[in-house]
């Protein structure tokens, strides 16, 4: 008798139970892997194990940090300074910092955010090639409960969204940057202009955002038109080569619009072995801030350049502190940049880098 009442009620409540303890174990697995407690144990690869794991993932509020710092190239003086920048206010609080320079290489930026992550750091400041080459390591760092500050360079939200994959963008208003140089020139120009204008690394937020803010501005004026827009890389060597051609098929350019300095400074040798004279017969204009293009402007071969500032050292771990100490921060923290034509140039060449 009690064996068939165990048979007939106990054995299923039995099976019931397990299948609900089952279960809930199951509904915890993502949690401990995906966002949830990462163990002290060291199960989790990351360095904030003791935290809850949210999405973005807390950081616990420390004297020093383990910051890792994934830069996307060094070979310009704008990525340069933006090292510098980030040394210098790591040295300042006596944080560790783990450093790596992607060599304009998307896989090898993959793989210098994996390493971070394998080697605990406490927060990742990323900047980060393109829009979309470091989605898969910024939802690795997350899983493995690091906090990614994405400087510099934005990623696509349709990808990767702030405050939840990672926690905040640090950085210029590039569409803003883009409409202040074709504001400019409508002015100088009187809305009368043939342009030539070359991009930065396709695929790369200033890149899409600086060419918007200005092609839609040029839009609206009827006598002002581009005649080609290529990919320059933000390299001096490469834009001076993509000019050199463009040249050929559009000698009757009056206005080059570079995505930053060094394009512009290759841009002008261009224009110069072609026999034209920049600031006279080619107006030219960039982004950044370089002392060559400060410089380009006090020749007068540059009309304007519009910065973009590369120090990030101060706000990125005034961020860091922030988020540790639990203020809810804006999705997108915006740096003001300033703009330069021969009214400044020489009074700000001694701040440029
Ligand atoms: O992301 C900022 C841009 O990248 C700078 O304008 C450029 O010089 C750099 O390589």
């Amino acid at each position: 008798m009690m064996q068939s009442r165990f048979t007939r009620f106990g054995f299923p409540l039995f099976v019931a139970c397990l299948l609900a303890a089952m279960l809930a174990a199951c509904g915890q697995a993502p949690a401990s892997n995906g966002g949830g407690s990462a163990s002290s144990s060291g199960s989790s690869s990351g360095g904030n194990a003791s935290s809850s794991c949210s999405s973005p993932p807390k950081l616990a509020k420390k004297d020093h940090y383990k910051v890792g710092f994934s830069q996307n190239a060094s070979n310009n003086p704008w990525r340069l300074a933006e090292t510098a920048s980030i040394k210098s206010e790591a040295g300042k609080r006596g944080d560790q910092l783990v450093f790596a320079d992607a060599a304009n290489s998307g896989s090898k930026q993959v793989s210098d955010v994996e390493n971070m992550v394998a080697q605990k750091v406490d927060v990742i400041l990323l900047a980060p090639i393109t829009e979309t080459a470091l989605i898969p390591a910024i939802k690795q760092a997350r899983t493995a409960c690091i906090p990614v500050i994405l400087i510099d360079r934005d990623v696509d939200h349709t990808l990767a969204k702030p405050n939840a994959d990672y926690v905040t963008f640090i950085g210029s208003d590039f569409v803003q940057q883009g409409k202040r140089v074709a504001d400019w020139l409508v002015k100088q120009t009187n809305g009368s202009a043939k342009i030539i204008e070359l991009e930065g690394t396709t695929g790369a937020s200033p890149a899409i955002n600086r060419k918007k803010g200005f092609d839609d501005e040029i839009k609206s004026q009827a006598n002002m038109k581009i005649l080609a827009s290529q990919d320059g890389d933000f390299s001096r060597d490469t834009g001076r080569k993509v000019m050199q051609t463009l040249l050929q098929s559009h000698p009757d350019v009056t206005v080059v619009y570079a995505h930053n300095d060094e394009m512009a400074i290759g841009a002008i040798s261009a224009l110069k072995a072609a026999g034209k004279q920049p600031g006279k017969d080619v107006i030219v204009c960039s982004i950044d801030g370089e002392k060559d293009g400060l410089n380009a402007i006090i020749a007068g071969e540059e009309g304007t350049v519009v910065q973009s500032s590369p120090f990030f050292g101060p706000v990125s771990f005034q961020t860091i502190d922030q988020y540790a100490g639990g203020t809810k921060l804006d999705d997108w923290i915006v740096v003001k940049d300033q703009q330069f034509t021969k009214d400044n140039a020489q009074q700000n060449l001694a701040n440029s880098f």
